[in-house]
């Protein structure tokens, strides 16, 4: 059968990689979640001080961009690719809220956005993939065959992010959550370089109230569509 990209885009929290991460798998393809590269290159930035609550230095992380080594490693245990900044595990690390406050000022820089997008494009260059982000169907894969836009309310975003922290341990407050959230829909969808916008065609699916169970199977029967479109 024919190998398609699957390109994922939408606000944060959306629910883009838990579907993403279902479809791959039932389809055997890879999954490639490019937030977690905007995340570790944060990471990088702010354990070398590039950034922080008072200032960010922006030129000297785009000097310091071809030091970044980001790569995925399949862990079997979680069923997903973890990410690596520079060999080392940092799937925990880039999850916190403290690197969510960062992230979308690091994700405008034109250079990170540059590399990264090259990486991205060299990770689907067989097809097969799933990708999800915010500029996946736009900018990275604009050729894609199912583009797919993920909505929700902020406030239903907000309390999915908020039960995964507390989940983990984080000791965070639902309005911090709520802020971030607020915070990144807006520097996403208004930086100049690559915003966050709907391609003209994907498909929207608001899932405020899908269970995970009713949006797997729509995403599953535009697979479908797609493939046999293809066949
Ligand atoms: O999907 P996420 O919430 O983990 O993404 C974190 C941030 O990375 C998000 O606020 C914006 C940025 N990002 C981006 O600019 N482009 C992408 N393709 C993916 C994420």
């Amino acid at each position: 059968m024919q190998k398609i990209t699957i390109a994922i885009d939408g606000f944060s929290s959306t629910g883009k990689s838990t579907v993403a991460k279902q479809i791959a798998k039932h389809l055997g393809y890879i999954y490639v979640d490019s937030g977690a590269m905007y995340r570790a290159v944060t990471l990088y930035a702010m354990q070398n001080n590039f950034i922080d609550a008072d200032h960010f230095d922006r030129l000297a992380l785009v000097s310091k961009l071809s030091e970044i080594d980001i790569s995925f490693t399949f862990n079997p245990e979680l069923g997903f690719a973890e990410v690596y900044l520079n060999e080392v595990n940092v799937e925990k690390q880039i999850r916190t809220l403290e690197v969510s406050s960062f992230v979308s000022q690091v994700s405008t820089i034109p250079e990170v956005r540059y590399q990264l997008v090259k990486q991205q494009q060299k990770m689907g260059k067989d097809k097969g993939v799933v990708m999800d982000g915010r500029d996946i169907g736009t900018v990275v894969f604009p050729y894609a065959e199912l583009k797919i836009f993920m909505t929700a309310s902020a406030e239903t975003r907000a309390q999915r992010r908020y039960d995964e922290l507390i989940g983990r341990g984080d000791a965070v407050s639902y309005e911090d959550v709520l802020h971030n959230v607020q915070e990144r829909d807006y520097i996403d969808s208004h930086r100049e370089d690559s915003p966050l916008v709907k391609a003209d065609d994907a498909v929207e699916i608001d899932n405020s109230n899908l269970s995970l169970e009713e949006q797997f199977d729509k995403v599953l029967k535009l697979v479908t569509v797609t493939l046999e479109g293809k066949e």
